[in-house]
């Protein structure tokens, strides 16, 4: 049987409370439900993501390894990528060791940040992380900022624009506050499973719609060997 190489997601930001687990839990359902093959890492040792995964709902119908050994991890990405279409991993809310392996494996980082100049400053940390995780791999590992828990759209555009001046590249889909998004997590669901008509379940879609892309783009290891032959 052919192996598949499945895609490296990757959500990190030293900033905790900005939307790492919930983007990683309602992306890797709205995946599931697509018809993807896919897997998630915990990497924080907090376990938000695996308690979530616990409640026996929605998300727990996807594969998912706890892995907070921080030189088990890219070990843990290889294995899981070789069987799934995609691999989602939900790094700690502080910049630790494990996420800066996950970030060298990834096809694509996704870096949350809230609207406020905390925020603002921790994602352009983690985006000097991922150039140098970029250096030291040799190869360009993609990454976007993704504004999340959006409250006021005057605020957010002003989060955007500078990001942007400061060279963090965030995605156009902006994921809004929204009360369906908590609810979730007591349900160990996700919106796209609770309400696919809700405006949430509109934001992951349109976020999908908007990374896919990003992750499949490049031609699979295997087509690039066979046309080299
Ligand atoms: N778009 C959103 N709207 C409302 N609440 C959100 C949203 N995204 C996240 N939250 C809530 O904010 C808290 C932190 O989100 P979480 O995804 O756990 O952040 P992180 O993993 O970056 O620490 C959680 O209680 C979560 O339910
Ligand atoms: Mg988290």
């Amino acid at each position: 049987m052919k192996k598949t190489i499945g895609k490296i997601l990757v959500a990190a930001t030293g900033k905790g409370g900005a939307g790492k687990t919930t983007t990683v839990a309602c992306l890797a359902t709205h995946w599931h439900r697509s018809g993807r093959k896919v897997a998630l890492v915990d990497a924080d040792p907090n376990q938000t993501l695996t308690r979530w995964h616990a409640k026996g709902s929605s998300l727990s119908e996807i594969v998912l390894r706890t892995e907070t050994d921080e030189h088990a991890m890219i070990p843990t990405i290889a294995t899981l990528a070789e069987a799934h279409d995609v691999v989602l991993v939900d790094c700690a809310g502080f910049g630790n060791q494990a996420m800066v392996f996950a970030i060298g494996a990834a096809d694509l980082v996704l870096i949350p940040v809230m609207t406020d100049e905390a925020n603002v400053f921790e994602a352009l940390r983690t985006r000097k992380i991922v150039e140098s995780a970029s250096t030291l791999t040799r190869r360009a590992i993609p990454s976007r900022a993704l504004l999340c828990r959006v409250k006021r759209t005057t605020i957010a555009a002003h989060a955007r624009q500078q990001l942007i001046a400061l060279g963090a590249a965030p995605l156009d889909t902006q994921i809004y506050d929204r009360v369906i998004f908590q609810e979730a997590t007591f349900h160990g669901s996700s919106p796209n499973v609770i309400d696919p008509g809700s405006a949430a379940a509109g934001d992951i879609e349109q976020l999908a719609r908007e990374i896919e892309p990003l992750l499949w783009a490049a031609a699979p290891i295997e087509a690039v060997l066979v046309h080299a032959e």
